[in-house]
């Protein structure tokens, strides 16, 4: 039985329910409308609609129904009710009888499914942190690990200058940590209680929200009623938050795809990330990264997608609202399971350093410093630049790297070289020189993933 029928002398139609029934996606929010009506009970028993004897009474048999549907979850879904305030309703009523058909007085579905999404918002918020977590710490296990594997750094997905796979691990540990911060600030600002403000206007009975508040945990009572129940700032910005953190998740997916592959094959992905093809006996493909960068796709769309919901929707609450949930649960649940598989890959993830150094070697990654000698030489840098351009010309076409050049060939380009050059065209040399902060050299990077490291404890 719906709680709305006194106004209705026709039935809903069976199309109409099924459209409008939102039980089997809210049915997760079992916990958060328990616990939110355990307060509401204190909380019309503060103003005197029921005693305190009641009161105890409906706490009792709400925790009696949060155990209950913890050891049987079926049973909710089973009840055919409307959604999850119905259900929880209609089983009070069925464990206290007459008692249970006062705790709806002075609250609305409105302020209570707000209040609802908003703890379940804190909850997995906070765990989506402890994930975030631990893969930034998963990221400085290896790059702590690697903090010297050379191996050639890209623009254009071109060799461009050496790096060491400790680097590439920190870029995405600043990634990682702008995406924590950025889910802070989120859940800092969705903690604010929108219970007690009844539908729209307000709720008709004098309590103490602040109280209220408390009494849920949150750090304050919202401060306008029709905000309250209208506000779903908070789906937006944790889908937002979630869309950009996939999207460092996902180019994290795509670089480690490519080291992985044939032609790259500076690291090797363990057995227990990848899969086989049914065809071709030798394929090991990177299936849980390609996932990782597939799904980051239907989180793009989610955002989009309550975004387009609230966009224009009148005050205060509309029923389009309802389509809040199902994306944000996907959200949740999709970044979630991507954050604990990235840092699975990450486990046992091996460097083929042989490789990745060879790879660094080739490809004129020392160009820029052979620039950067004849500059130390006094050759103004965009003749530097020329100069070596036209060396490299030379060097490829003899299929040589620059340092294979006898030095009567390199000084035929500029007389300022001498052979002190081949000691600067290592690759050790190559590295060692990116001394400023936030450079590549082995030594900076060794002290950032201290002082990083640090910062954990
Ligand atoms: N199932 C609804 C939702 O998720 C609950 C609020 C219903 N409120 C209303 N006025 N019909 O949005």
């Amino acid at each position: 039985m719906a709680l709305w029928g006194g106004r209705f002398s026709q039935q809903s139609s069976q199309l109409f329910t099924l459209f409008n029934d939102s039980l089997p996606v809210d049915y997760r929010l079992v916990e958060q409308d328990i616990i939110g009506s355990i307060a509401w009970s204190q909380a019309i028993a503060s103003v005197g609609i029921i005693t305190l004897d009641e009161s105890n009474q409906l706490q009792q048999a709400l925790t009696q129904l949060l155990n209950e549907v913890q050891q049987q979850p079926e049973l909710i879904l089973a009840s055919g009710a409307e959604d999850i305030h119905s259900f929880v309703e209609q089983a009070l009523i069925t464990k206290v009888g007459d008692l249970g058909k006062k705790l709806h007085t002075g609250r609305s579905r409105n302020d209570q499914v707000a209040t609802d999404l908003k703890l379940w918002c804190k909850a997995q918020g906070q765990h989506v942190l402890g994930l975030l977590t631990g893969l930034r710490q998963q990221l400085l296990l290896v790059a702590e690990r690697e903090y010297d594997a050379v191996m050639p750094g890209f623009t254009h997905l071109q060799r461009a200058q050496p790096i060491t796979f400790g680097h590439w691990c920190l870029a995405y540990v600043e990634m990682m940590e702008r995406d924590i911060s950025r889910l802070q600030d989120a859940l800092k600002r969705l903690d604010t209680c929108p219970l007690g403000c009844g539908a729209l206007a307000g709720t008709a009975y004098a309590m103490d929200r602040v109280a209220l508040a408390q009494s849920l945990q949150f750090a304050a009572p919202t401060l306008n009623s029709l905000d309250s129940v209208s506000d779903r700032d908070h789906v937006v910005e944790l889908s937002a938050t979630a869309a950009i953190s996939m999207m460092h998740l996902s180019r994290m997916a795509e670089d480690l795809i490519f080291f992985n592959s044939g032609e790259a094959n500076f690291i090797e992905l363990s057995d227990d990330v990848t899969s086989g093809s049914s065809l071709m006996p030798q394929k090991k493909n990177p299936d849980a990264l390609e996932l990782i960068r597939g799904k980051t796709g239907r989180v793009y769309g989610s955002l989009v997608g309550i975004l387009t919901t609230m966009k224009a929707l009148p005050l205060a609450y509309n029923k389009d609202m309802q389509e809040d949930k199902e994306g944000l649960f996907d959200v949740m649940d999709t970044w979630s399971i991507c954050l604990e598989v990235a840092q699975l890959v990450l486990q046992g993830l091996q460097v083929n350093h042989e490789q990745a150094t060879l790879a660094a070697l080739q490809g004129y990654a020392n160009a820029t410093e052979l620039a950067d000698y004849l500059v130390a030489k006094g050759v103004p840098f965009r003749e530097a630049h020329h100069i070596v351009g036209e060396l490299v010309v030379a060097a490829i076409k003899q299929q040589l790297a620059i340092e294979a050049l006898p030095l009567s060939t390199l000084q035929s380009y500029s007389d300022v070289i001498t052979d002190d050059v081949f000691e600067c065209l290592t690759i050790e040399s190559c590295l060692a020189q990116r001394q400023a902060l936030g450079g590549t050299s082995p030594e900076l990077v060794k002290q950032a993933i201290a002082a990083k490291s640090k910062l954990n404890n």
